[in-house]
């Protein structure tokens, strides 16, 4: 697929790379951007403000189980402004509707504007506290931690230093070429359907532990060795096959993912501010360990973005379940600049992946009776019952 848009091969960032490298560009990007600059580059430039207006109506989210993920809930509600906004919809408006310069740039702020409001939603509603509305007066980062802990407070401020680590969590986060999310909006998105059921898809893929969920379960991963004693028994454990190692490995990178290099030096800074976390020190060992052995060097396995942000969100306060929103919230521009890009793409055709056929070439229509299990696994398993149902089987009424 053609693509203009990739943290690798961005407009601005290609233009640039060629007089000064792309590994600097990438640290300049870092280290002098901010997150909604950096969108720019993905998309158009937004003044802050101009995201922080909006609001996500309240009372979808507190109806959702007390307890439910909180990826969950933002792919819900995500697909649920599909049914909000039936102005915005091709379905309904028209397939041409995404033509309009105004329609399309109107879906992409609303999308960016709402994405942190409905994140903090789903972090007050599992924390147990009432909604807060976005402050007009602060960047991104600030507003989205603004509404996490101001409590209703609106001369509240959140730490300028963790704020700006924010930012550049957003920033390292935001876009990564045709990962497997992106392709998923992708591939939603050229089927025609509005931009809010593909973004819903592609947030879907995104919790998967092998992708977003990735830092969540290299967390519940640190925690299981516990102890750097432990981490030989884990190693062995990995080449036997018996797990994999979470943050570890990359369909790209044969090399340290240089996401991963900025991250480790971050989590330094948070440290200093709100403490140390003991499992750095496994993280750290784990890493040296893993970087020294046969099974791993052969196969070109690094850490990933992953390996380390886990522990910055821990130290910041996040619970683990939250670590994916993180990813997902800054995602949201990648996936946005791909739809817009595909929307102008004439080559952009609805996606029909061609699959090799292995299956019995001819055979004729044998009706259900005539049919028999070739093997045990054709045949429909045991679907288990609670013991509530069986209460429930055991009574009787008309
Ligand atoms: C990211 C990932 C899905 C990429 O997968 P991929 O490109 O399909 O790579 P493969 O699964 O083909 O891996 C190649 C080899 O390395 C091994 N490998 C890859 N990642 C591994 C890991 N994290 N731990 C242990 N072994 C790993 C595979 O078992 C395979 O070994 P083999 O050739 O002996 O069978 C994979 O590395 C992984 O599962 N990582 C852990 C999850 C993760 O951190 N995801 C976040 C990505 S940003």
């Amino acid at each position: 697929m053609n693509c203009n848009v990739s943290i690798q091969c961005l407009p601005l960032y290609k233009r640039r790379a060629q007089s000064v490298g792309r590994n600097t560009q990438f640290h300049q990007i870092v280290l002098r951007s901010r997150f909604v600059i950096y969108i720019m580059l993905l998309t158009y430039i937004f003044p802050d403000v101009m995201l922080l207006r909006y609001i996500f109506p309240d009372d979808i989210i507190q109806s959702m189980p007390h307890d439910a993920h909180p990826m969950g809930v933002l792919v819900s509600a995500m697909s649920t402004l599909s049914i909000f906004h039936p102005d915005a919809n091709p379905a309904l408006r028209g397939q041409d509707i995404y033509n309009s310069k105004q329609v399309r740039d109107k879906q992409i702020v609303r999308i960016l504007g709402k994405a942190p409001v409905i994140a903090a939603a789903a972090y007050l509603r599992m924390a147990g506290r009432p909604p807060v509305l976005p402050s007009n007066n602060l960047s991104y980062a600030e507003n989205f931690l603004y509404m996490l802990d101001s409590l209703g407070n609106r001369s509240y401020k959140p730490n300028p230093r963790l704020a700006r680590v924010v930012d550049i969590l957003f920033i390292l986060h935001a876009e990564h070429e045709m990962n497997c999310s992106t392709a998923a909006a992708r591939h939603l998105a050229s089927s025609g359907v509005d931009v809010y059921t593909a973004i819903a898809g592609a947030v879907g893929a995104l919790y998967g532990p092998l992708h977003g969920g990735a830092n969540e379960a290299v967390l519940r991963m640190l925690s299981e060795i516990a102890s750097i004693d432990n981490i030989p028994e884990f190693i062995e454990g990995v080449k036997n096959r018996k797990r994999k190692m979470s943050g570890f490995g990359h369909r790209v990178y044969k090399n340290y993912d240089p996401r991963a290099k900025v991250i480790k030096k971050l989590a330094e800074e948070v440290f200093s501010i709100v403490g140390r976390d003991p499992l750095i020190e496994v993280a750290v060992a784990l890493e040296k360990a893993a970087l020294s052995d046969e099974y791993f060097v052969e196969r070109k396995l690094y850490p990933n973005v992953d390996f380390y942000s886990g522990l910055i969100y821990r130290a910041i306060g996040f619970p683990t379940e939250f670590f994916p929103v993180l990813f997902a919230i800054p995602r949201m521009a990648g996936y946005l600049a791909h739809w817009r890009e595909s929307l102008d793409d004439p080559d952009t055709k609805i996606m029909r992946p061609a699959q090799v056929y292995t299956g019995v070439w001819l055979r004729h229509y044998m009706s259900l009776q005539d049919r028999s299990p070739s093997t045990e696994t054709d045949k429909f398993g045991q679907v288990s019952v609670s013991n509530a149902t069986r209460r429930r089987l055991a009574g009787s009424g008309d």
